[in-house]
């Protein structure tokens, strides 16, 4: 499978760490995508924040920090937050925050580092020490890991190096997009649990299947970066692609990986059962 035509916006760079964001098209505008901070949604803050404190958790590592929003969040709820992501377009913006807000409580004892899941344990051995009370994979991130070699190895060799960050007891909280309902439709749910900008304008899904089976998501977004004025220089795209997780699939290799069977799945914050057709899956599970 050719995993540089149609998995990036034209011109990203394809070699090294596959960074769909090494172009920076889609970092400059991520903060516009998922809308100011303190738009976030109120029911994601809630929810997040609350599970951790209602599991004891007090030091965090958020492995998909990108642009810094989670770690923020939780930084200002008065977590102890190390923020890692492989992509060094996304982190500046993070770092400069952490610059911005340094006289601030916790910002200036925030630690951020480059680092990839693939080598995660190696990347920031130093930082481990006993293990984290959390790892926190969100915002549909985990999915940007293709299955290059046909069983799913990259994803559950990253999937361990989050467990071994975890101490005995420690919890990770995984997302990823509702993909049965993309693939059995072929578009995502419109609604985005996340992000809540007026800026979206269309979010194009593709779907890519090799011999009959869903081998790639493709999404193009679309952004209007002023509401009043449609002129092309005030609009901006990008693709990224994803890798299709099956829920039954995903939730099998999670409980593989953790060694044991008992983990927690909500639709869109909710538990299963009161959601209809979620946008997104939040699965939680405990390292024994
Ligand atoms: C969709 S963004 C989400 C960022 C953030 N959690 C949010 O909700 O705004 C996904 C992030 O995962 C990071 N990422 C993807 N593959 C990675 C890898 N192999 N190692 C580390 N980070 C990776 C990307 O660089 C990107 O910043």
């Amino acid at each position: 499978m050719d995993l540089v035509f149609r998995t990036r916006t034209p011109g990203a760079a394809a070699e090294g760490v596959r960074d769909q964001y090494a172009d920076g098209k889609a970092a400059e505008v991520w903060k516009t995508l998922i809308g100011d901070k303190k738009q976030r949604t109120q029911v994601y803050k809630d929810f997040l924040v609350g599970l951790l404190r209602e599991k004891g958790c007090k030091r965090i590592l958020d492995v998909a920090c990108g642009t810094g929003i989670d770690s923020i969040m939780l930084i200002e709820e008065g977590f102890e937050v190390v923020s890692v992501d492989a992509s060094d377009k996304m982190l500046k913006h993070a770092l400069k925050d952490r610059w911005d807000r340094r006289k601030e409580p916790g910002f200036d004892n925030w630690i951020i580092e480059e680092a990839n899941w693939l080598t995660l344990t190696k990347d920031i051995k130093q930082l481990i020490g006993s293990g984290f009370d959390a790892v926190i994979c969100l915002g549909n991130s985990f999915a940007h890991i293709h299955d290059a070699y046909g069983d799913q190895r990259e994803q559950k060799q990253i999937l361990k190096n989050f467990e071994m960050c975890l101490k005995p007891g420690g919890f990770l909280l995984i997302d990823h997009r509702n993909y049965d309902y993309i693939l059995d439709g072929g578009v995502a749910p419109a609604r985005c649990i996340y992000y809540n900008s007026p800026h979206t304008k269309d979010i194009r899904t593709s779907v890519y299947w090799v011999s009959g089976e869903p081998q790639m998501v493709i999404l193009d977004y679309f952004l209007s970066l002023d509401e009043n004025n449609d002129d092309p220089e005030n609009r901006n795209e990008f693709r990224l692609s994803y890798y299709p997780h099956r829920l039954n699939v995903f939730r099998d290799m999670l409980r593989e990986i953790f060694s044991q069977k008992d983990h927690k799945i909500f639709g869109d914050f909710k538990p299963l059962n009161e959601v209809k057709v979620p946008a997104f899956f939040i699965h939680i599970i405990e390292k024994k």
